[in-house]
């Protein structure tokens, strides 16, 4: 009887117990590292590239089947410790009326950016978060499709990551047209963030409700602002979001650029912060008082080196951020032309860490 019951709970226990990323965030102290690479499905994958030559880009994000294969093509291939959905960060403005095409080799083009007043006043804010209701099939398929000890990621772009294409209209190194925006049309501008922000709210609550464990914002424009135009113009609608958002679920910012602005990042009491190379382990511990999780921060462009230097760098990175509160992964998205096995090569590194330091 005793022993029944033991391998009863034993068996609850497994079925109840939360994959390795969630166990992080929930704060667990655990043996190694979870691991995941933003930009992990597409781009770099020969398999994507037979499903890209067959269904354009929004074809691609559209189809549920589509981007649920799409999302699975990683944990099939690199096996990490979980999948981020295969969407993109401007489905948003898609769905709140904008024309957003996708140009192969130029990126995105927003044909009718936002100029006036009567552009923000026309975008639709009530039913966009419905339109978005492909990514909530396809997460609910990918959620069926994963294995239990995998976690299953959604996303969005932060509120000022997706204003820059909205004003600007396309990729930009500068974004001088959104920049110049905020300056000469300061209110206008914060009316549009505040519409943004109020879709990714229901966005990524929709996303969770679907089977996304958790969710991550990218504000991967971030760096463009000076720490006091950050504060004004970024920060504050990722607050509305964290705070809207973690009662239902963990949440991970990742903000590029912005080492100055660490410390505010983590006073937002998002569940993970995400940083770039641009900070070392020990000062990012530092500044965040060793009181948050942290995600990173492996520049992408050390993928393309000798695999024998990726496990050394992948194994002291592990033990400058400590194995403890957090999530090993790269400083932003994987780059198209990445050897597939060095980036296996990444993720076997992280996985093996218990084992080497025993
Ligand atoms: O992480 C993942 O693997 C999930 C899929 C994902 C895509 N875009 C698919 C995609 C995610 C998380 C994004 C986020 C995204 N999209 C960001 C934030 C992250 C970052 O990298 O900074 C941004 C700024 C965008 C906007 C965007 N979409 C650009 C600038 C481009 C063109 C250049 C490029 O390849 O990123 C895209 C197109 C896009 N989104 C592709 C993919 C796989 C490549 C085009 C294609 O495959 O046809």
């Amino acid at each position: 009887m005793n022993q029944k019951y033991k391998l009863a709970s034993f068996f609850l226990y497994k079925i109840m117990t939360p994959p390795l990323l969630l166990r992080v965030l929930q704060g667990e102290l655990v043996d190694r590292p979870p691991v995941w690479l933003m930009r992990q499905a597409g781009r770099y994958l020969p398999e994507y590239q037979v499903l890209k030559q067959k269904y354009d880009f929004f074809t691609r994000v559209q189809t549920p089947a589509l981007a649920c294969a799409i999302t699975m093509q990683p944990i099939k291939i690199i096996h990490p410790d979980a999948a981020i959905i295969f969407s993109d960060i401007l489905v948003v403005p898609q769905a709140m009326g904008m024309v957003v095409e996708m140009h192969e080799g130029k990126g995105p083009l927003l044909p009718n950016p936002i100029t006036s007043v009567k552009d923000i006043n026309q975008l639709n804010t009530t039913e966009a978060s419905i339109k978005l209701s492909y990514v909530y099939e396809a997460l609910t398929l990918t959620r069926k499709e994963l294995d239990k000890n995998l976690t299953l990621i959604g996303f969005a772009g932060a509120p000022w990551t997706v204003f820059c294409y909205m004003i600007e209209g396309k990729g930009s190194k500068t974004f001088d047209r959104a920049k110049s925006f905020c300056y000469q049309e300061r209110d206008r501008a914060h009316q549009l963030l505040q519409k943004i922000t109020q879709v990714t709210i229901e966005y990524l609550t929709a996303q969770i409700k679907a089977g996304a464990d958790c969710v991550q914002l990218f504000d991967s424009w971030a760096g463009l602002l000076d720490k006091k135009d950050f504060l004004e113009f970024s920060l504050p609608y990722m607050n509305q979001i964290v705070t809207a958002i973690k009662p239902f679920a963990p949440i991970i910012l990742f903000a590029k650029g912005v080492i100055h602005s660490l410390s505010e990042l983590c006073d937002t009491k998002a569940t993970a912060l995400g940083i770039d190379w641009t900070i070392t382990p020990q000062q990012a511990r530092n500044i965040t008082r060793h009181n948050i999780i942290l995600q990173g921060n492996y520049d992408p462009a050390k993928l393309f080196q000798d695999q024998k230097n990726i496990q050394q760098d992948i194994k002291t990175m592990i033990q400058e951020f400590g194995k403890d509160r957090y999530i090993a992964n790269l400083g932003h998205g994987l780059l198209p032309q990445t050897p597939v096995d060095n980036v296996r090569c990444f993720v076997d590194t992280v996985k093996n860490f218990g084992s080497m330091t025993k």
